[in-house]
């Protein structure tokens, strides 16, 4: 009979005990996940000992999760699932500033600084000048937008990651643009840094060939009202990951100048425009 369970018709089996009157996007969004699961599992001929693998995959990824550690969301970044989830949610009009994975770093409710302000508390690394505009697409500046930006420090680590050892909100700030859409602060040049590679995870990159590193990145959240949050960062082009990084997160368009001024209020200097998107032509 039909509905006993044979593998020709493991789908039908799985997806026809739904109940008709479910939240049909969940029907929509499960059929299509058990189908896509099964075509799977056929394709590959899984193995039990595979299918023990993962189960024991899955298990240690979720045992090491904590309030500071979130192994799935380094699964979803390194199988380069949050750049296509992020991708599709958020297609731009051509010059409008492209998204990049937010990472699990951010923290709200860093301080607001003075425009021109330094972030870097630990007095390490290389210092920049961070500048540029928000703009609309038309070019025009957008006043009141807030720019909420973080980064890693000389020694490749979060604020968060170091709790004892750097000092807090190192590194971060949030600014708000004035009339002129004109943002300035003074943090570091940032540096490469691995995500954190001693779970799972980590494991799952060497079994695979591949590193944990990120190419050098500044991240920027900005928002505006009417306008589509942003979430991305701006790379140092010339990083030896910039084509390997760990999460897929580099887009050519948020490539950045990163220019040596060794002015005395920095030694270097990265100018970035952010074209924010308005919220009705999305
Ligand atoms: C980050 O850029 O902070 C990040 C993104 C994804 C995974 C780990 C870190
Ligand atoms: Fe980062």
């Amino acid at each position: 009979m039909s509905h006993f369970f044979k593998e020709s018709n493991s789908v039908e089996a799985v997806n026809s005990r739904i109940a008709a009157d479910i939240d049909p996007r969940l029907k929509e969004v499960m059929t299509s996940l058990v189908s896509h699961l099964h075509a799977f599992v056929k394709d590959v001929h899984l193995t039990q000992q595979e299918w023990d693998i993962a189960i024991e995959f899955l298990t240690r990824t979720g045992q090491i999760c904590s309030e500071e550690r979130q192994e799935f969301i380094l699964l979803s970044d390194t199988l380069g699932v949050s750049m296509l989830v992020d991708a599709i949610n958020n297609r731009r009009p051509p010059y409008a500033t492209e998204n990049t994975v937010m990472g699990p770093f951010y923290v709200a409710g860093a301080p607001e600084r003075e425009m021109g302000a330094q972030i870097t508390l630990d007095g390490k690394g290389e210092s920049c000048l961070f500048e540029g505009r928000v703009v609309d697409i038309q070019g025009n500046a957008i006043a009141g937008a807030r720019i909420d930006v973080w980064s890693d420090n000389a020694d490749g680590f979060y604020d968060v990651q170091q709790s004892g050892t750097q000092p807090k909100w190192n590194n971060r700030g949030v600014f708000t643009t004035g009339a002129d859409g004109k943002y300035t602060f003074v943090g570091i040049k940032p540096v490469s840094y691995p995500i954190p590679h001693d779970g799972p995870v980590g494991k799952m990159l060497v079994a695979l060939g591949r590193g944990p590193y990120r190419p050098a990145h500044m991240h920027f959240m900005v928002s505006a009202k009417g306008y589509e949050k942003l979430v991305t960062h701006t790379f140092v082009g010339d990083d030896t990951h910039i084509t390997f990084d760990a999460v897929f997160g580099v887009k050519e368009t948020l490539v950045a100048p990163f220019q040596r001024i060794d002015n005395g209020e920095a030694i270097w200097r990265s100018s970035f425009d952010f074209v924010l998107t308005p919220i009705d032509l999305s």
